[in-house]
Order: structure tokens, then sequence, then C-alpha cells
């Protein structure tokens, strides 16, 4: 079952409560939904990990968060399925053209919350670095943990042409979009303790 926008998800597998976003891809009834958790009691100018949960269709062949809601000059955190496994990549565009690895900030996927069915595949990943970063030059972004931030979304029905690679090359997406997601609705007590039994 997909639940609303903006209502916040415990996940039975993992055991993260995670706000989250339905993102339409079709006409039809197709989404990519994103799902974020954050440590209870994150400081607002602060840096603060996250953990990001897509869950796409099969035919999503590559999915981006632009954590500062724009394809250029901020984290971009992105992930695919590679056979049982899920890959993440940080990349970072400075321009409309193909995003490069980047170790601004870092990701790690959390096996126990990746799988994958006939319909669907799920990754789950922390990053640190993602929700405080620069923008250009010197100008720092800090996400609000207590708010909403504008984020953006990016998908590829084409994979990466090295799956098993962070750093494969990926093809230009087929759509994005932009929401605001509520924060303040991702905050989880011991999210260090939950990190650990996810790894
Ligand atoms: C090979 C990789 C990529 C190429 C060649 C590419 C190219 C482009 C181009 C040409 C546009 C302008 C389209 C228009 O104005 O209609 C665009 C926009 C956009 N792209 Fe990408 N892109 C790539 C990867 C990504 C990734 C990985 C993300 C996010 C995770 C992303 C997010 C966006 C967003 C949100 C926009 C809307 C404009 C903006 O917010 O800057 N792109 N991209």
């Amino acid at each position: 079952m997909r639940e609303a926008n903006g209502d916040v998800f415990k996940d039975p597998d993992t055991g993260f409560s995670f706000s989250q976003q339905n993102v339409q891809i079709t006409t039809g009834s197709s989404y990519i939904t994103m799902r974020i958790a954050i440590p209870s009691g994150s400081a607002a100018g602060q840096p603060y990990d996250a953990v990001l949960q897509i869950v796409a269709p099969v035919a999503a062949g590559w999915v981006g968060l632009a954590w500062g809601g724009s394809m250029t000059n901020n984290p971009l955190l992105i992930g695919w399925l590679n056979g049982a496994s899920g890959v993440a990549s940080i990349r970072r565009a400075s321009s409309h053209t193909a995003p490069v690895a980047d170790s601004s900030a870092t990701v790690q996927v959390l096996p126990k919350g990746t799988k994958s069915n006939g319909t669907h595949w799920q990754i789950t990943a922390k990053c640190t670095g993602c929700t405080s970063f620069t923008t250009t030059g010197t100008t720092k972004k800090s996400l609000n943990p207590a708010g909403t931030n504008r984020l953006a979304f990016a998908y590829s029905k084409t994979k990466p042409s090295q799956p098993a690679s962070g750093t494969s090359p990926i093809t230009v997406h087929d759509l994005f979009q932009y929401w605001d997601h509520d924060f303040a609705a991702a905050a989880n007590a011991d999210f260090a303790g939950l990190v650990q039994r996810n790894l």
C-alpha cells in the first residue's frame, strides 16, 4: 500500500520512521517513493546524517535525489539496483551536464533496507554531508530539520552502464520534479542504533 505524501511511514523492515513523498512518473499509477529519516534533535544550521529510502518501479534504471532542490551545485544522491544489492553514489554538477562523482558527501547502502521483487526495487542508504553543503563558492546551505525543504528528483529508465560500480556513467533523466519535503516528520530517536541494525 502507498501512504499519502507527508505521511510517516514506519518501515517494518528497517525500523526507521520515514517522512515520505510519492512522485508520479507516468500518467497511470506509477510512482517513485522518496523516504527520509533523520536523527531526532538535529539542530538547524548544523550538519546531520540522513537516511534516504527510494522505492522505484523495476522500469527505473537509476533514481537520484538533489538535496538542494535543483540539479546544480548540491549533492546528488543516485541509487540503482545491481542484482540483489543496491548501489549508491554521490555526484555533483555545476551545469546541466553529466554530474561527476563527488567526495564532499559520503553514502553507505544499508543492506537490510535494500530489496526487490517483480515490480519494484528499494534501496536504503545513509548520507553524511547531504543536509549541509556548499552551493557556489563558499555559500553554505543547511536543510531545516524542523520544517520543509525544497528537494528535487530525477530518474532514468536506462540502467547505469557499469551497474556494479558507484562511479558508473549514467545517461540523462527521463523526468525530474520538485516538492517540499517535511523533515519535521522524519525524526528518529536512536537513529545511530537503527543505522547499525541495518548494516
Ligand atoms: C548524465 C546525467 C545528466 C544529464 C546529462 C543532465 C542534463 C540535464 C539538462 C540538459 C537539464 C535541463 C533540462 C531542461 O531545462 O528541460 C537538466 C535538468 C535537471 N536535472 Fe539533470 N542531468 C543529468 C543528471 C541529473 C541528476 C543525477 C539529477 C538529480 C539527482 C538531475 C536533476 C535535474 C533537475 C532537478 C533538473 C531541473 C533543472 C534544475 O533544477 O537544475 N540531473 N538536466
